[in-house]
């Protein structure tokens, strides 16, 4: 897979087999978001793995999927993710840009699980309070986001733009994600 085909292969899953992911995989795919652009190259993210099965099994409640599919949105048990990576930013490091860098380095993860054959959602929508806890995240620490993992157990495809951003699930279970077209985005030399 060359990269253009990573990024357009690259959608969120939500729907997961059971099968575990290997450490070295999860670690691999942190190193690829430490080498991430960063303003002032202050480098402020941190991260955590969670693979311990007792630990995911904690985390999958405090978190919010699929807003737009009621019912249909979260995984039902069996088809729920094998692993996260919780994306924390350092509070006391100053940098100007603590959420470009969470994008640019986030994407990298979601870039090398892909190219992997592995699926990602990447959560803003979470409990933190609890999820703090839970993990012992230190008050220095804003908890940004987290990414959800595991081998692909749904299909997902782009749409054209129809007028609505909203996704869908088809009657076959496939997830339909409409994207803005190019023409209606993309201006030449001025606006
Ligand atoms: C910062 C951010 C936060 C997101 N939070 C959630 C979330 O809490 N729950 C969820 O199911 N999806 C979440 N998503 C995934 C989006 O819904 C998804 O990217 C969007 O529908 C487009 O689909 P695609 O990723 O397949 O292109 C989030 C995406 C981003 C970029």
């Amino acid at each position: 897979m060359d990269i253009y085909e990573i990024i357009k292969r690259r959608r969120t899953i939500r729907r997961f087999k059971q099968k575990e992911i290997p450490i070295e995989l999860l670690e691999k795919f942190v190193d690829m978001a430490r080498i991430a652009p960063s303003g002032a190259n202050m480098q402020p993210i941190e991260y955590i793995i969670v693979n311990d099965k007792k630990i995911v099994e904690e985390i999958f409640p405090l978190t919010g999927w699929a807003g737009y599919l009621g019912k249909d949105g979260p995984p039902p048990e069996g088809k729920r993710p094998v692993a996260y990576i919780v994306v924390l930013i350092n509070k006391d490091i100053k940098s100007p840009t603590p959420k470009h860098d969470v994008g640019a380095s986030v994407e990298n993860i979601l870039l090398s699980a892909t190219y992997e054959g592995i699926g990602t959602c990447w959560i803003g929508s979470i409990n933190r309070d609890k999820l703090r806890e839970i993990l012992n995240i230190p008050d220095n620490y804003e908890i940004d986001s987290i990414i959800a993992f595991g081998y692909p157990d749904e299909e997902s495809k782009i749409e054209e733009f129809g007028g609505s951003v909203k996704y869908w699930r088809d009657e076959k279970g496939i997830m339909h994600v409409p994207k803005k077209n190019l023409k209606n985005i993309l201006h030449y030399n001025k606006f």
